[in-house]
């Protein structure tokens, strides 16, 4: 891109010299989509225009040019689709204050609207997460739906939050009666659900927490935009029992789940599997009846039956207790089938170790393909035969071999328990209504995701996601990094959880957020791992844009001109223009800052970001040196930023040659 724009015509032009801008904005995306477009299927463009028709017939797809279609629309989608595709000017403002250990912490939290942060997100984590889960409002009409505004998103989140002087009345839930009841929830979900797969990797998958209110339209929603033959399941959990119902006790809710890319995990031989719930209690119960009892198996084995018969009903590690015969592998059972399922299956001569003579076969015919795999098994310890051939041989299964499993598409996981356990880490106080299990939210991180992975959650709450991350990190060697997001939405004074919440000095919702990770890294098990957030807020941007004259006079001309000669606002701060550098760069939020010294003590830093392997030298004083230039030793690859009024043509032309200028 030329130096010198129609916006700027005016400042310093170093005359015959290319010099990148730093970009002001995130990208269009929509001007991004059409390029990609336009260079697969260049046919499909007439007159410079993208034509549908002629873009679905090369596809081999047949147009449907009838008013009546197949699909999900709503008032407002037209709206919803403008509000995801324009680019935002909102950054992310660093805040050490609210931040464990700032320079260390591979976990971030940021305040602010989730679709702004989401945009400003995109460059740095495109095609990077491998876990989202969000739990957005369920659109029951007693929850706060977030209104989008088009003109300017940035100004509407500071004004609902009560960060700009105009009241904070739009923050009122949405009534069930009050038309576009459903469509006001899908127009607010659709922009964030397409950013949010943007970002997803190929293997990443999405869980969204719904309830009946908007399941099926969520599940609509989310086949129009990561694609029907993406949908992985639909998991209920019981949160309850409601005994005042009338019809019907509705107690439960789901997680919807979506992979980026299921043809591709089917590819790839992708199994989830997860530890089967209870198998290192028992591990820990058979090590102790060991060190008490030695090789008296009798011994341990009539301890193991009294161990297990103290699980209650519903308890999930009860078909554990199936395991119940024990020798030195430990507990285990044998009366597996070994016939084919549905019968039909092959039939071969198996002899009886000690009579030598052919076993009993199942009617169904064996379950192993050929006698050599039969012998295999047999040879593994893994087939029990009967006292003669009598008796048709069974399988043996060991608890602590087989101990992970296939996730249950159904699980039990009451809301009261949730509340307890949250409850418990403000001292049990109630500063949040209706959190989700931490417990489930690490199974399910540990299901979904591996160590070292990035896990996203932008509609954190109390942050529940992010202690799932910490929960699942403890003893892993590379620690999962979580990314929280959460509004300031303020707290009021009058039920419970408002009270306790500001008895603690916590305001918003992103304070409870905040605190409850604080409080958790302060736990003994969190704090030996060495854990640490980062906070960042969405800030407004730290450069000005020409906004044009209001009296089309010379004067007003020239006092434009005077204050738009350095493009960064008035009163801006270092650290926070180096930050909006980075995102604008598409560098990851666990960048490192760091000082530089330079001849004359200037203010440059070094920005390194680990998890891509890249790096920028940043100098932002109002003027450069020859000196300084030369102490940083850049090389062609090597990208300087710095401050448009900075340079002198001179400067300009050294630094374009010798590096990858870009300025601001
Ligand atoms: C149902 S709660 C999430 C609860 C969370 N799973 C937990 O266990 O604590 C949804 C949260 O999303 C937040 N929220 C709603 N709209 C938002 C938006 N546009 N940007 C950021 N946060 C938003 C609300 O403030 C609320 O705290």
């Amino acid at each position: 891109m030329a130096w010198r724009s129609a916006d700027r015509a005016a400042t310093k032009v170093h005359m015959t010299i290319d010099i990148d801008h730093v970009a002001d904005a995130t990208p269009d995306l929509r001007e991004a989509m059409l390029d990609r477009l336009r260079e697969a299927v260049p046919e499909a463009f007439v007159d410079g225009k993208l034509d549908v028709v002629n873009l679905a017939s090369l596809a081999g797809e047949a147009t449907d040019t009838a008013a009546e279609r197949y699909g999900l629309t709503w008032p407002g989608k037209r709206e919803a689709i403008a509000m995801l595709q324009a680019p935002t000017r909102a950054t992310l403002a660093p805040d050490r204050a609210e931040s464990t250990n700032f320079d260390k912490a591979e976990h971030v939290f940021i305040e602010g609207e989730n679709l702004e942060v989401l945009k400003v997100l995109h460059r740095s984590y495109q095609g990077r997460v491998k876990l989202i889960y969000i739990d957005p409002p369920y659109n029951t009409g007693k929850d706060f739906i977030y209104p989008d505004d088009f003109a300017d998103p940035l100004d509407r989140y500071l004004r609902i939050t009560g960060q700009k002087d105009a009241a904070g009345d739009l923050l009122t839930s949405l009534p069930e009666r009050s038309g576009r009841f459903h469509s006001n929830w899908l127009s607010m979900m659709y922009p964030r659900l397409s950013h949010a797969r943007q970002l997803l990797r190929e293997d990443g998958f999405i869980v969204v927490s719904i309830d009946d209110a908007e399941q099926a339209n969520l599940v609509r929603l989310m086949d129009e935009v990561f694609g029907e033959e993406n949908r992985v399941a639909v998991l209920v959990y019981d949160r309850n029992r409601k005994n005042d119902a009338k019809l019907f006790s509705v107690g439960h809710e789901y997680m919807v789940v979506y992979a980026r890319n299921k043809a591709w995990l089917k590819e790839s031989g992708v199994k989830l599997r997860a530890p089967k719930e209870g198998v290192e209690e028992v591990r820990a119960e058979f090590d102790r009846l060991r060190d008490i009892h030695g090789s008296d198996w009798t011994k341990i084995r009539a301890d193991l039956i009294s161990y297990y018969n103290t699980f209650e009903d519903e308890d999930p590690r009860l078909p554990l207790a199936r395991f119940n015969k024990v020798d030195e592998k430990g507990p285990y059972r044998d009366d597996g089938d070994v016939s084919w399922p549905g019968g039909g299956g092959p039939r071969y001569r198996i002899s009886h170790p000690v009579t030598r003579k052919p076993v009993k076969q199942s009617v169904r015919g064996w379950l192993y393909p050929t006698r050599k795999r039969f012998i295999e098994m047999c040879a593994a310890g893994r087939i029990v035969f009967g006292p003669d051939e009598k008796t048709v041989p069974a399988i043996r299964s060991n608890l602590f071999e087989a101990d992970t499993q296939v996730m249950h598409s159904v699980t039990f996981s009451y809301a009261q328990t949730a509340t307890q356990q949250f409850n418990a880490i403000f001292d049990n106080k109630k500063v949040f209504d209706n959190p989700k299990s931490y417990a489930d939210l690490e199974r399910l991180v540990r299901y979904l995701s591996e160590p070292g992975d990035i896990v996203l959650d932008f509609f954190a709450g109390s942050n529940t996601t992010l202690h799932g991350v910490l929960r699942a990190n403890i003893g892993e060697r590379t620690p999962r990094r979580g990314i929280a997001v959460q509004m300031a939405e303020p707290i009021e004074a009058g039920s419970e959880s408002g009270n306790n919440a500001l008895a603690l000095g916590l305001k918003t919702l992103a304070d409870v957020s905040r605190e409850r990770i604080r409080r958790v890294l302060a736990e003994a098990e969190h704090k030996n791992t060495g854990a640490n957030v980062r906070c960042f807020k969405i800030a407004a941007s730290n450069t000005q844009r020409w906004k044009g004259v209001q009296e089309r006079t010379v004067e007003a001309y020239q006092a434009q001109l005077d204050a738009f000669m350095d493009t960064l606002t008035p009163g801006w701060k270092v650290e926070d223009v180096i930050w909006e550098v980075a995102l604008r760069e598409g560098y990851s939020l666990t960048s490192r800052v760091e000082p530089v010294a330079v001849p004359g003590g200037g203010t440059f830093h070094r920005v390194t970001d680990p998890e891509r392997g890249w790096s920028f030298m940043i100098g932002l004083d109002d003027a450069l040196t020859f000196e300084q230039v030369r102490s940083l030793g850049l090389s062609r690859d090597d990208l300087f930023v710095c401050r448009d009024t900075a340079l002198d043509d001179t400067l300009a032309a050294n630094l374009a040659l010798q590096c990858r200028l870009k300025v601001i």
